[in-house]
């Protein structure tokens, strides 16, 4: 009665691609996570959030569980409003709208920038939750490579100029992460911003800017956002996961009220939940926010020196990473040869996991060579551990060879 006898057609959306990030991650215990891109636990402040709970509860109680619609609650919103002009982005009422984390609202912006076949232009290496996104929604992916100093903005220039002279395709938008980028780490420079918006004006194209992890600069300096400079053809996004917590599953989208109120069509969740959004907003409203994140961005600097001090003590020059000032991650350059993939294989065993480079490039692009280790979830007995459990895998996969 129950038997399936014919496959059944599912959608051509739902490309055949691995497990990965969160849901990747071991949690065997005995296995030091650097592949984890999460915050430490001890960052979250758990005192403030239950007390932000109860407040919600005893002053907004029937309207925070009840339906409601519109683009955000007013305290977040307020919030992320004063807190805009630092990035050089003042917002009006309907330039914003706060969604479920930042992955709803590239998801959100896709849809309403692209149809299925445009070409979208990304960094080599790049984010591969955003890459998924543009993948599901079946967009042509083009990258460009980085350096130490962000996209390397005269590649582009000239693809941009190469497409126009032979009616080649151009892209509809371009996605970047221009603070401490996910995985490289690299922040992009004032003078490549600019260009970058001058593109999008000349060659009519959105940039989707994933400002992620703005806030955890460990020398406390901020370069203006992309969209300072080209408002009209950069949509800004940015996320509480990195400075409250992920599980409240808050981000947010800054653009021209015409992108927002076309976002808003796509927004199907019935609306980001009023009642984490009333406990963030009460929580924010009451504790000193720079407290909060100088104490996280300090315990951060001090988990990625002993990172990096390991990593140069363990493996001398063999290999090599730029050392960002802000974010979560380093990325690590092993010799000629290496094969990190391969190499995750024996550093399970040798108990540290870590993410492979190829996981950060597209089809056909060689990121065979890098591995992206997070430092700020694990302590910093657990990052020494882990470090040596790295050098001893590298050693038996290079001893294989
Ligand atoms: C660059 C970048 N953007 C966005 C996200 C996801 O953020 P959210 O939790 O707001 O969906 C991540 C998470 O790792 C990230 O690294």
């Amino acid at each position: 009665m129950n038997r399936v006898t014919q496959q059944f057609a599912f959608s051509k959306r739902n490309p055949d691609l691995p497990i990965m990030g969160a849901a990747y991650a071991k949690t065997d215990p005995d296995i030091m996570p650097f592949a984890y891109g999460f915050p430490a636990p001890q960052a979250f402040p758990i005192a403030a959030f239950q007390e932000a709970s109860q407040s919600a509860l005893l002053l907004e109680g029937t309207r925070a569980l009840q339906y409601t619609g519109g683009p955000g609650q007013k305290q977040v919103q307020a919030w992320i409003a004063q807190r805009s002009p630092l990035r050089g982005i003042k917002p009006e009422e309907d330039q914003l709208i706060v969604t479920t984390g930042s992955m709803q609202a590239f998801d959100m912006v896709t849809r309403v920038l692209t149809d299925e076949g445009d070409e979208v232009w990304v960094e080599s290496p790049s984010f591969f939750g955003t890459i998924r996104s543009f993948i599901t929604n079946g967009l042509n992916i083009r990258s460009f490579p980085i350096d130490e100093d962000g996209l390397c903005v005269d590649e582009l220039e000239s693809a941009l100029q190469k497409a126009e002279q032979t009616g080649g395709k151009m892209p509809k938008l371009l996605y970047i992460m221009p603070n401490y980028q996910n995985p490289s780490g690299a922040t992009l420079s004032f003078a490549r911003r600019e260009k970058l918006a001058k593109l999008a004006l000349r060659y009519n194209f959105y940039i989707l800017e994933d400002d992620a992890y703005v806030d955890l600069s460990f020398s406390g300096e901020y370069l203006p956002s992309v969209y300072s400079f080209a408002p009209k053809r950069v949509v800004y996004i940015s996320t509480f996961s990195k400075i409250i917590a992920p599980g409240v599953r808050m981000g947010w989208a800054i653009a021209d009220s015409q992108v927002i109120e076309r976002m808003k069509l796509f927004k199907s969740d019935g609306y980001t939940s009023v009642f984490v959004q009333e406990v963030v907003g009460q929580m924010l409203q009451k504790m000193d926010y720079t407290a909060h994140m100088n104490r996280i961005n300090e315990m951060y600097r001090s988990r990625r020196d002993v990172m990096v001090t390991e990593l140069r003590r363990v493996f001398g020059d063999q290999i090599d990473f730029q050392v960002p000032d802000g974010g979560f991650f380093l990325w690590v350059r092993f010799p000629e040869g290496v094969n990190t993939t391969e190499m995750l294989t024996h550093a399970l065993e040798c108990g540290v996991s870590f993410l492979d480079g190829q996981n950060f490039y597209l089809e056909g692009v060689d990121g065979t060579r890098f591995a992206r280790l997070c430092y700020t979830y694990c302590d910093e007995e657990s990052i020494k551990k882990g470090v040596a459990a790295l050098h001893e895998a590298w050693r038996r996969s290079h001893s294989l060879r």
